[in-house]
């Protein structure tokens, strides 16, 4: 809603600058804008950790770049991406900044005062432990003031004469009037449940248990670990030498140990420039035990092809 709202702020050579682990379906929104807009999509390039490069960000500054958009923790690993540094340079050039938090709200401490973003997205369906289908937007007042929602209805903006609606002078200009209530509710709960915890003590519980996971997958042949940048996050990836990863999800499987597999085509520029077609992603949580993370490396040490 944020994004295309800002649709009539972007002209012909405009240009849009994202990060290498961009998400398809950001990615695939923008291609929409340089189709309806003929906006242009530069790509900051990583340093030589896999972390978007900050210096290379300053020098693709220009008068042309009308938004930074990235993804923070991105689908396919334990990337964790600069996001105040890159606030930094947006605030210093007065560039709207949309960071995507869908991975890293309720894995990591999220403030966006400190990370300087003026749009931030999130949903409830991962770290937060929320319903599927439940998510929340950020918006700086300052930045949604300047355009309008995409999409509005009386809610959003209440009919206030036969030939007039007036914005809602909140958030809520960017909802609908029907809701799913029921999941809301449950996204509530699930916040609620994060904050009681404390996403302090949450984050140092998962990242502990992600360097463990690491740790012990990499001591385990044929492994090869897949996670980028200094300090991963909680997302664990990797690949067996010689088992194709949707194997490895059944093999461990078999054994009552959920993991996902990350393809190509949610990552395509980070995974075509590393040559991988897909990936294992174990996501470790807080209610995860050190048990169960033996368990895990165990059952990739023994999975065959
Ligand atoms: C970085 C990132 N952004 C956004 C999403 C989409 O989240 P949702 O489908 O809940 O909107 C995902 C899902 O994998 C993601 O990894």
């Amino acid at each position: 809603m944020a994004f295309y709202g800002l649709a009539e702020t972007f002209d012909a050579g405009d240009r849009i600058l994202t990060a290498e682990a961009e998400y398809a379906a950001n990615y695939v929104a923008y291609l929409q804008m340089a189709k309806r807009r003929g906006v242009e999509i530069a790509v900051v390039p990583s340093d030589e950790t896999g972390v978007l490069s900050v210096d290379a960000l300053k020098e693709m500054i220009d008068e042309r770049v009308k938004l930074i958009s990235i993804t923070h923790v991105p689908t396919n690993g334990g990337l964790i991406n600069p996001a105040a540094a890159v606030g930094r340079v947006a605030r210093d050039a007065g560039i709207p900044y949309l960071l995507d938090t869908c991975q890293s709200i309720g894995q990591i401490p999220i403030d966006v005062e400190a990370i300087g973003c003026d749009i931030a997205t999130a949903t409830g369906r991962k770290y937060l432990r929320g319903p599927r289908g439940t998510g929340f937007l950020y918006v700086r007042r300052a930045l949604m003031e300047r355009f309008e929602p995409p999409v509005l209805d009386h809610h959003a903006a209440p009919w206030v004469a036969s030939d007039r609606y007036e914005l809602r002078p909140d958030a809520r200009r960017f909802e609908n009037w029907e809701n799913n209530i029921a999941a809301q509710i449950g996204l509530g709960v699930a916040i609620d449940y994060t904050l009681e915890i404390g996403i302090d003590a949450i984050s140092e519980r998962i990242m502990a248990l992600a360097a463990e996971l690491r740790a012990r997958l990499a001591a385990v042949d044929r492994v090869t670990l897949r996670d980028l940048g200094p300090e991963p996050g909680a997302i664990v990836t990797f690949t067996v030498d010689g088992i194709d990863p949707v194997a490895v999800r059944e093999a461990l499987a078999a054994r009552r140990i959920n993991v996902s597999v990350s393809n190509r085509g949610s990552t395509r520029l980070d995974m075509e420039r590393r040559g991988l077609d897909a990936v294992v992603r174990a996501s470790v949580h807080y209610y995860n035990t050190e048990e169960e993370i033996d368990a895990l490396a165990a059952a990739v040490a023994e999975a065959r092809a």
